[in-house]
C-alpha cells in the first residue's frame, strides 16, 4: 500500500495536504513535492489504494540527518494506524541509506499532534530552530 510517489501523484497529494491543513501561503506545495520527487536523496511516500493517495510522508537524508515533513492522513482515514506505517516507512527509508537520526519540526499552532508522535517513540528535542528565506 506504501509506495513512492511520482509527478502523477502531486494534484491528489497537494490536495490532501490543503486538506490536512499543512500548506502555508509562503510556501509553494507544488514545488515542494516536485523538488522532493527530483532530488535522489528526498522522496514523498504515500499510503495509496489503486490511484487514490491517502497518506503522505516527505523524507529526506541532507547527509547528516533524516527530515519528514508533510505528515498527513486522509481525515475520513485518520485513526487507522496509517500515520503509524507512513512514519515507519520514513524510518526505512533513512535507515537503507545509513542516517543515524529521524527527525521533524512541528508548528508550534500543531503542539496536539505531539502525542500522536509521542505514541511512535519521538521525543521533544532540545534545540531551537532558527531559519531565514533564502528566495526572498
Ligand atoms: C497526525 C496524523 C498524521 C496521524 O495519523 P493517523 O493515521 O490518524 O495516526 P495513527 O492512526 O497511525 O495513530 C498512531 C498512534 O497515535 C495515536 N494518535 C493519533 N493521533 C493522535 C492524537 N491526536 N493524539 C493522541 N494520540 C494520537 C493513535 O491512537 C495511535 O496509537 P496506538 O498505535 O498506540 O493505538 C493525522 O492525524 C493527520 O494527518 N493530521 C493532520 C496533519 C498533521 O497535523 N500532520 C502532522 C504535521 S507535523
Amino acid at each position: 500500500m506504501i509506495r513512492t510517489l511520482t509527478g502523477r501523484d502531486r494534484e491528489q497529494a497537494v490536495a490532501l495536504w490543503e486538506a490536512t491543513g499543512l500548506t502555508r501561503p509562503w510556501n509553494d506545495p507544488r514545488a515542494d513535492f516536485q523538488r522532493a520527487i527530483d532530488s535522489p536523496a528526498s522522496a514523498v511516500l504515500g499510503w495509496c489504494e489503486d490511484e487514490a493517495v491517502l497518506g503522505t510522508a516527505m523524507v529526506g537524508d541532507d547527509g547528516h540527518r533524516g527530515w519528514v515533513y508533510y505528515v498527513a492522513v486522509a481525515p475520513s482515514r485518520q485513526g487507522q494506524g496509517l500515520g503509524r506505517v507512513l512514519m515507519e516507512a520514513c524510518e526505512e527509508w533513512l535507515r537503507q541509506r545509513g542516517a543515524p537520526k529521524i527527525q521533524f519540526m512541528v508548528r508550534t499552532s500543531n503542539e496536539a499532534v505531539v502525542a500522536f508522535y509521542a505514541r511512535l517513540g519521538y521525543e521533544a528535542q532540545d534545540c531551537l530552530v532558527l531559519g531565514r528565506r533564502l528566495d526572498a
